[in-house]
């Protein structure tokens, strides 16, 4: 079975269904969290999932904070990191030691609203839709060559909250299957 890092720094919903809807396809080894006071440690305690809690300030640089993360990743063995609400930029040192193993979910249909505010730029832009992309991790911020994208009607009558519970379920049906789909093409 495919083992997984998820990293992330807040509320992880995502890092929840991920962990309850692997199917026996992959298994969450380890949560890396930025965030000490990130709700997600509550949810990997609840559902027994191992977690780390670094502290990047406690770093030099940022290759010394991902140095030390990829020493944890070694030991475990990590064959894939799945980015899930992780505030912080992935450097070209670990995208370098992790090629092409490194996902992330983005809350639009990139490359449109690329950023931290995907599901509320999308809103307040006035578009007709938006959606969800899962993409590969490269040095361009939100433009990592694309897995999978889903697109989503926004109704006239929808507020930012109801757009963002749209985005959010669909995240949260999607991204589990797809890392389902691509741990078995790393064990193929
Ligand atoms: C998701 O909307 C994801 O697309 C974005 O950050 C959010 C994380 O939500 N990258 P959660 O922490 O998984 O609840």
């Amino acid at each position: 079975m495919v083992k997984i890092a998820v990293f992330a720094s807040g509320n992880g919903s995502n890092f929840e269904k991920i962990v309850l809807n692997s199917q026996n396809k992959y298994r969450v080894e380890i949560l890396i969290v930025d965030r000490e006071d990130a709700y997600v440690i509550e949810r990997a305690k609840k559902i027994g999932i191992e977690y780390v809690y670094i502290n990047p300030k406690e770093y030099i640089s940022k290759e010394e904070y991902e140095k030390k993360i990829e020493k944890i990743l070694q030991e475990k063995n990590i064959q894939l990191i799945v980015l899930a609400g992780y505030m912080r930029i992935v450097s070209s040192y670990l995208i370098k030691k992790f090629n092409k193993k490194i996902i992330n979910i983005h809350p639009s249909y990139l490359p449109e609203f690329p950023g931290k505010n995907g599901i509320r730029d999308a809103y307040e832009g006035k578009v007709k839709y938006t959606g969800i992309t899962i993409h590969y991790v490269n040095e361009k911020i939100d433009g990592g060559e694309i897995i999978f994208q889903k697109k989503i009607e926004i109704k006239s009558d929808w507020t930012l909250e109801i757009l963002e519970t749209h985005v959010h379920k669909f995240e949260h049906e999607y991204y589990p299957k797809i890392i389902a789909e691509l741990s078995k093409k790393i064990m193929e």
